[in-house]
């Protein structure tokens, strides 16, 4: 069978492969995107409850993970929010901003799909779904691929599969295996942005706590994100642990304030003493759901009307609330992890192009290179970043 040749077969139609495509397609370059899965951009459909949190205003370099922090650095300054942003608008898709930067569509995440198949349509790109890439070797005029759907050259190859994360809608290790057949380092993947879960007996003891949700600031380290937190039938979850979660390392502990910004001590006292018969969880049911106050109240042996409260048992009190220390057992995994943390060594590839420094044509962007971003629309600013940078190159 003859070859198809195109200028840039592009693997993987998520995020990053899609725009790469659009990008090069618009500088007149022939571009085929494969993807194993039925349909494209699948986890831009599933992504922010079904809105899409594109990207976040505020998107710089310190919003990301990587063992090489200033990689993602100049694909980041040269395709900026506000540049995607502008694409967004051009399209008409209505977007808002919810909090923190992040912005999301009015309407359905399905907008941002389809504007980016429209874009590779309108370049004249070609699409195959459900195709495998069952072997990739280098040719004289650049690579060949073996599809399941047939042979294919191109100039230009760009892997765009992702990380492992929810392996149920199609994610793969495949990024990384090409990068080792072609002698690129892999550093250590692990699941981001994911729920963490805690050991049999403790969860036995926060079991009534299960769907509260409420403010606080959670920390590791120097690091802390005051978003929301939901107590799970497995453990943690919500934003705030979240976020965290990709700092944190098995056997690690994590820190709580359940009341960010206030002097639970001194507001204690001050009840007590305009009111001594009222209890404590009253006083601390006005900053969190009550059946949050009353578990912890419980917990700290400081039941009972404030006036039978010494000092002693208010600060006991008070530290529960601001500052508990809890040790996850583990996190769901990549079954429910948002990101994967790590991956292609940044080391071997170009910042401006993305590509494999040491095999010329070959490119990677997007969730598959070792940088991370935070929750809140880095992610996707990530993929169109890096995916705008190999558009400019391939
Ligand atoms: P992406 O995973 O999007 O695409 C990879 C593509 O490659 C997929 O279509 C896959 O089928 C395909 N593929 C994999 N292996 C293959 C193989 N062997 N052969 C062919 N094709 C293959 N981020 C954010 O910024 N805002 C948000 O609101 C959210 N929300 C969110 C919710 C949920 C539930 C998840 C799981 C993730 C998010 N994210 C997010 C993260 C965001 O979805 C993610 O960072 C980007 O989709 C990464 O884009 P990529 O294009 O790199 O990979």
């Amino acid at each position: 069978m003859t070859p198809r040749s195109f200028d840039v077969v592009i693997l993987g139609a998520g995020a990053a492969g899609l725009f790469c495509a659009g990008e090069a397609g618009r500088r007149g370059r022939s571009v085929l995107v494969v993807d194993h899965a039925r349909a494209p951009g699948e986890k831009i459909r599933i992504s922010g409850g079904g809105r899409c949190n594109f990207t976040n205003i505020h998107a710089s370099p310190k919003n990301f993970l990587s063992e090489n922090p200033h990689f993602c650095i100049s694909a980041l300054k040269r395709f900026t929010a506000a540049d995607f942003l502008s694409r967004v608008e051009a399209r008409g898709i209505a977007w808002h901003e919810k909090t923190l930067g992040q912005l999301f569509c009015d309407g359905s995440a399905t907008q941002i799909v389809m504007m980016l198949t429209d874009d590779l349509a309108a370049v004249g790109g070609v699409l195959e779904l459900s195709t495998v890439a069952e072997e990739i070797t280098r040719s004289d005029a650049g690579f060949f691929v073996r599809l399941s759907s047939g042979p294919v050259t191109c100039s230009s190859l760009v892997i765009a599969t992702g990380g492992k994360s929810i392996p149920k809608i199609g994610a793969s290790g495949f990024a990384y295996r090409i990068a080792e057949q072609f002698g690129l380092r892999v550093t250590e993947t692990r699941p981001g942005l994911v729920p963490l879960t805690f050991e049999p007996h403790l969860l036995e003891r926060i079991k009534p706590l299960t769907g509260v949700s409420t403010q606080a600031r959670v920390s590791h380290g120097q690091t802390a994100f005051d978003e929301a937190l939901l107590f799970t039938h497995r453990g943690l979850s919500g934003p705030a642990i979240l976020q965290v979660s990709n700092f944190w390392r098995e056997g690690d502990a994590i820190g709580i304030d359940l009341v960010p910004g206030a002097d639970m001590f001194a507001e204690l006292r001050e009840a007590r003493q305009s009111n001594g018969k009222q209890e404590a969880q009253t006083v601390i049911g006005r900053s969190m759901p009550k059946v949050l106050a009353q578990f912890v109240t419980a917990n700290a042996g400081a039941a009972g009307p404030l006036a039978g409260q010494g000092d002693t048992g208010l600060q006991h009190l008070a530290a529960a609330l601001h500052r508990w220390q809890v040790k996850p057992s583990g996190s769901e995994g990549y079954r429910t992890a948002e990101v994967t943390l790590g991956g292609i060594d940044t080391d071997g590839l170009d910042q401006k192009t993305m590509a494999a420094k040491s095999v010329p044509g070959l490119h990677f962007i997007g969730e598959a290179l070792d940088v991370t971003g935070w929750l809140g629309g880095y992610n996707f600013q990530w993929a169109w970043s890096s995916g705008w940078a190999a558009g400019q190159a391939v």
